[in-house]
């Protein structure tokens, strides 16, 4: 177990009256420094490793910030400290290095009657044998190399004699020890480096709002992370690891569950999933409990992985050119899945963008029947190369919508094309960059999902409109445009199929309340391209609806965060009578968008402050923010809308904050976007 390092003043309830860096000799700085050091390792140790953590997120952040103040201040050599976990600056190239020994891969199949057929072998070469059962992890396998004691590099898996040394990227990661308490000459361990679901889910929603394409997987998201030149965006990005090997240099351990204890001693992260089997019907029945528990996991797991646990017995067994015999994954059905497709459709989106889908002949992905896929858009369909027929690879990764990945074998249908006519209302279709949208403003494709969108929660909110009741309204000809909502009578919602008297009479309720709304709710409701919350509140404070609807592209632009293709789409859509008219309509039905007030202007706002801001101290921004409406908390969290970052940030937070999807602001994006909307 790693102990608690002793006498060190950092470690619990730490006292952080710090004297002034200048106040120190050089001695006292390095000495500080080192204690700094130690607690903090300690605490991540706490916090990543045992999930239990000792001290405050604060108090953690405080020593974090002194810890930086002292190594720059003295120029201390922070080769191995722990604030070489926010990164360094980018490299060139990642070197090439050699393992300690050659990293073999794995045998494995997806049948029962394959992984019995192994274990007979084992039996008849070695006799009966306990198996080590274990997750299969479907990340990115990497080596970390301790040389007395200290992290001296991480190496990745290549052709498996050679590798990428990855070292500032592993760093990043908060479990990683730094330094162990004892350990022999050279200790190499293996693991399995991974991004846990909900930080990939909120990584690539931050990539689409940003404009990239979203990562297609975890082990994706993880394997480019993991080999990204630039070591501050790897600590930017939610990886962790599962340690699951480990090279014995002092020969003293006898089997895997020992290697397990000596990695946890040591201060590794292991999976508790791991477990100690008597026999191979054990490790099927394992295998069983794994495929059900596969969805709540954190982590991608392709399989499970047995391993005789003896290592006497595994130098009986030895090993092929590629992999040990004394080891072997059974697989979970394939995460992707092959079909074919049935036919290509195109879907209009709200702002009329088509989009290519392929219909497919139903195929099981992770348990989940997949029956249509996106495309995304033509020079992407193009460049997958689809065609109806062809046999195509489905991924399915978290929650994103089900992708083709890629083209097995081609089908007798042609290239894809994009139609020149809208394929729902007929209209001509406008390329714009990578996409194509329909002309027509009332298209019924383009009104329902308006609709839709009008009427979801950031929007107008109006509870109960969903895709299918929107579907009706359009299709009944009850709503041409959202305007149309506000005169929906009660029976003609009645007569509607699956409607009654109450659910009619909720509906109307829900439509009636939703006038009262806010101005920055409105404006995102209209559904102007290009004009998601954070532009719509932003353009909120800057303009009444009045002045919005006849501002020129030059004072659009003057608003931050309004760039000329922004400006562009909000001026063309107020030019637009139908538009206009169905704005007036929404008033006139009594609709009342308001402004927010003085003394009320960042209501609803919570932010977290790391790290020191250049004009203010902590207490007179929290003041100041606090009078105007806002909650400043001193954790992130998921109700947290940004976490400023000042000077020195603390690490933690800004984990925290990747994990839960939450904006980073830097001063002057603090300034620009939160105190300009009360100076
Ligand atoms: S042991 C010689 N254990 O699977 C055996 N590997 O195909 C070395 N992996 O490159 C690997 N989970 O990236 C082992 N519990 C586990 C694993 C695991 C995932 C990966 C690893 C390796 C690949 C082998």
């Amino acid at each position: 177990m790693v102990e608690e390092p002793t006498n060190n003043p950092y470690v619990r309830d730490p006292k952080l009256a710090f004297d002034p860096v200048d106040e120190l000799s050089e001695d006292e700085a390095r000495e500080q420094a080192e204690k700094l050091r130690a607690a903090i390792e300690y605490h991540d140790y706490r916090y990543y490793v045992r999930n239990d953590p000792v001290i405050s997120d604060n108090a953690y952040d405080q020593l974090f910030d002194r810890l930086q103040t002292l190594e720059s201040a003295f120029d201390l050599d922070t080769e191995n400290s722990p604030t070489q976990r926010v990164g360094s600056e980018p490299l060139d190239e990642l070197e090439t290095v050699e393992h300690v020994a050659e990293m073999l891969s794995l045998q494995s199949s997806e049948d029962e009657s394959a992984v019995r057929d192994w274990a007979d072998r084992v039996r008849e070469a070695v006799g009966d044998v306990s198996y080590s059962a274990e997750p299969k992890f479907d990340g990115f396998s990497v080596e970390i190399v301790y040389e007395d004691g200290e992290f001296d590099r991480a190496v990745t898996r290549g052709d498996g004699t050679r590798g990428e040394d990855v070292s500032r990227n592993v760093k990043t990661i908060g479990s990683v020890p730094l330094h162990l308490p004892e350990a022999p000459d050279l200790l190499a361990v293996r693991g399995e480096v991974y991004m846990p679901k909900s930080g990939f889910q909120a990584l690539n929603e931050r990539r689409v709002q940003e404009g990239k394409e979203p990562f297609a997987n975890p082990r994706n998201a993880a394997a480019g992370t993991v080999r990204l030149l630039d070591s501050s965006k790897v600590a930017d990005r939610p990886l962790d690891v599962y340690f699951y090997d480990v090279l014995d240099t002092s020969a003293s351990l006898g089997s895997q569950h020992e290697a397990f204890d000596l990695l946890a001693d040591l201060g590794f992260r292991l999976d508790e999933l791991n477990e100690l089997v008597d026999d191979v019907d054990a490790f099927v029945d394992y295998r069983e409990k794994l495929l059900d528990r596969r969805a709540d996991l954190e982590y991608d797991v392709d399989g499970v992985v047995a391993k005789v646990d003896s290592f006497e017995k595994r130098e009986q067994l030895g090993q092929t050119a590629r992999h040990p015999r004394w080891a072997f994954a059974y697989k979970f059905p394939a995460r992707t899945g092959e079909t074919t497709i049935r036919r290509i459709t195109v879907q209009v989106g709200r702002t009329g963008k088509l989009t290519p889908v392929a219909l497919l002949e139903p195929v099981d992905v992770k348990g989940v029947t997949i029956s249509r896929a996106t495309l995304h858009n033509e020079s992407l369909a193009r460049d997958l190369g689809v065609s109806e027929g062809a046999t195509v690879r489905i991924e399915r990764a978290g929650d994103v919508i089900p992708e083709v990945s890629e083209v097995v074998e081609e089908g007798e249908g042609g290239r894809f094309e994009m139609p020149d006519d809208c394929p729902v209302c007929g209209s001509d279709v406008l390329q714009e960059g990578k996409y194509h949208y329909c002309t027509n403003r009332s298209c019924p494709a383009q009104i329902r999902r308006s609709l839709q969108h009008f009427c979801s929660r950031a929007a107008m909110d109006i509870e109960g409109l969903g895709e299918r009741v929107a579907e009706q309204l359009v299709s009944e000809g009850l709503v041409e445009t959202v305007a149309d909502l506000y005169e929906l009578d009660r029976s003609e919602l009645e007569a509607l199929e699956g409607f009654g008297e109450t659910s009619a009479a909720n509906l109307l309720d829900e439509i009636e309340a939703s006038k009262e709304t806010d101005l920055a709710s409105f404006v995102y409701a209209l559904g102007i391209r290009h004009v998601g919350t954070e532009r719509a509140r932003v353009l909120a404070d800057e303009f009444t609806l009045a002045e919005l609807m006849t501002a020129s592209e030059a004072e659009l632009r003057a608003v931050d965060d309004v760039g000329p293709e922004v400006a562009e789409s909000i001026v063309s859509y107020f030019e637009t009578e139908a538009n206009v008219e169905t704005v007036e309509r929404l008033l006139d039905a009594g609709v009342s968008p308001t402004r927010a007030e003085r003394g009320d202007e960042l209501a609803g706002l919570t932010l977290v402050f790391t790290g020191s801001l250049p004009d203010y101290t902590r207490e007179e921004v929290t003041e100041l923010l606090e009078a105007h409406g806002a909650d400043v908390t001193s954790s992130v969290s998921s109700n947290t809308d940004y976490l400023v970052v000042g000077e020195n940030p603390g690490e933690r937070k800004q984990k925290r904050a990747d994990e839960e999807g939450v904006d980073r602001l830097d001063p002057d994006e603090f300034c620009d976007r939160v105190l300009s909307r009360i100076e």
